[in-house]
């Protein structure tokens, strides 16, 4: 690959940055300081930015605890979850949405392939939240979300698990990312989500270390895990 792609790749500039930092002189690649943006390099060779390692990674992965008044976008001029994220790597997006009011476990990567095998209607993902309603929850209610409930009178959503915590608030597990699932499936019965949280997706559980607005990458573990590689 060609060193101004593969810093470029790792977010340390734009082409044109890339070809004033390597006139400069501030590129080494195996110690030697390398000046043409066409020189060829490889994942095994060592690149020194200014003296700082570069390693190369195809795919980054992080956990983001997402704060309420952000929207799951890349772009726009409202905050955006990606406003979060100061890591320089490119590409990035959040992988599925949760709504502006929503907090909670957010997985952000620039993994392509793995964001649409999660969010892929035919892989049924399980995704947990922890819920809060305006009004009791009745043991009838979450018998309807095991059996699927019937929102808006014309859609269906796939059974979903409610363990309750007390009266108004639940553990609900759903398998489906329907907009605002799961306040149309309170408003069904006639209750109003009060707050929202997600704790879990798939096997990847919320880091309660991290505060609203941290996140952190994904460790080597977590990363096979999601991709179901876990030895
Ligand atoms: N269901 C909702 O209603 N909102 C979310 O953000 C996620 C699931």
């Amino acid at each position: 690959m060609r060193i101004d792609k593969y810093l470029a790749d790792q977010g340390m500039g734009t082409r044109n940055e890339i070809k004033k930092a390597l006139k400069e002189g501030l590129v080494r690649v195996n110690g030697e300081i390398i000046t043409k943006a066409g020189t060829h390099v490889s994942e095994d060779d060592t690149v020194m930015w200014d003296g700082m390692e570069i390693s190369y990674q195809k795919y980054v992965y992080f956990m983001l605890n997402k704060p309420a008044g952000y929207i799951s976008a890349t772009s726009g001029t409202v905050p955006i979850v990606m406003d979060l994220i100061t890591e320089p790597y490119k590409d990035m997006f959040p992988c599925g949405r949760l709504d502006k009011d929503t907090e909670g476990l957010l997985l952000i990567t620039n993994d392509g392939p793995l964001a649409h095998d999660l969010l892929s209607p035919k892989k049924h993902v399980e995704k947990e939240y922890y819920v809060e309603t305006e009004k009791s929850i009745r043991q009838e209610d979450l018998d309807l979300f095991a059996k699927g409930i019937m929102i808006d009178n014309n859609e269906t959503c796939k059974p979903a698990k409610g363990t309750l915590i007390n009266e108004t608030s639940c553990y609900l597990v759903i398998t489906e990312g329907k907009f605002h699932e799961i306040k149309r499936m309170f408003e069904a019965t006639g209750n109003k989500v009060t707050y929202l949280k997600r704790l879990r997706m798939k096997n990847l559980i919320l880091d309660e270390a991290l505060d609203l607005g941290e996140y952190r990458p994904l460790t080597e573990e977590e990363i096979l895990d999601l991709k179901g590689q876990a030895g």
